[in-house]
């Protein structure tokens, strides 16, 4: 069965440098007792000082992103070399910001996990639905689908190097939680679906993360279902009053 929880903290487009030093140092503070597994992913500019405070703690340090090739003339981009010498242990791909708001596809996010994964991180693959694929009943094939794809090619021994986040686009940043059975009933799906590529006992001990606004009064209720093991958090991971509780949730 599941390894326990994993608690994740996507901090966006947020902090500088300063302020991510002053938040990570709280969190390695208030987490040094917690009993979870705990992330936080900070802006690129910040990874090299957010990582040589959270060294050596329970706390992962994660890139939001990386570049689909190894190197070359990309200008903008990042890559994975860049992220391993800063000592980076997990990579954040195929959010729904990266997927709607920078048109990301499902190929070019399975190329990402597969150089992700080739570098030895490991990965938290997004996947969800919009507000217009659920009203329509779609929630569940979107998942599906998403899952397949940006599992593709990947052998059973490197699924355990990844985790699914469900995260409902409707339910990002708006204040609008999916219910706990909502949630979790898609988590059962998705659970289903990697049965189906892997064989129950990977899709038994794969972790499925919730994402979608969740919050220190949310997150108890959300981790108590069966297929809800972990949360990644946005909004509630920039500060440590607020991501502390989540991630010590009781
Ligand atoms: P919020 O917690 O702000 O809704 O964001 C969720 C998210 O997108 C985490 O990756």
């Amino acid at each position: 069965m599941r390894r326990g929880y994993y608690i994740a903290g996507n901090w966006k487009m947020h902090k500088t440098r300063g302020e991510a030093i002053e938040l990570a140092a709280a969190l390695t503070a208030g987490l040094k007792d917690g009993e979870h597994k705990y992330l936080v992913a900070p802006s690129f500019t910040a990874l090299e000082a957010v990582g040589s405070i959270v060294k050596g703690t329970n706390i992962l340090l994660g890139a939001q992103d990386v570049a689909s090739e190894e190197q070359g003339a990309h200008t903008g981009e990042v890559s994975v070399l860049q992220l391993k010498d800063l000592g980076v242990q997990v990579i954040i791909l195929g959010h729904s910001e990266r997927r709607h708001t920078y048109k990301e596809d499902d190929a070019l996010i399975n190329k990402k996990v597969k150089l992700a994964l080739k570098h030895g991180f490991e990965v938290i693959l997004c996947v969800g639905e919009t507000l217009e694929e659920r009203e329509a009943g779609q929630a569940e094939v979107v998942c599906e689908s998403q899952t397949i794809w940006g599992l593709s090619g990947i052998s059973a021994a490197d699924v355990a190097k990844i985790t699914i986040a469900y995260e409902p686009v409707w339910a990002i940043g708006t204040g609008k939680t999916a219910t706990p059975e909502d949630a979790d009933a898609i988590h059962a799906y998705i659970r289903k679906v990697i049965a189906r590529l892997y064989g129950q006992s990977v899709a038994d001990s794969i972790i499925i993360q919730y994402g979608g606004s969740v919050k220190p009064e949310n997150a108890a209720q959300l981790m108590a279902k069966e297929n809800i093991d972990g949360a990644l958090v946005g909004g509630a991971s920039l500060k440590a009053d607020t991501f502390v509780p989540i991630a010590k949730f009781a």
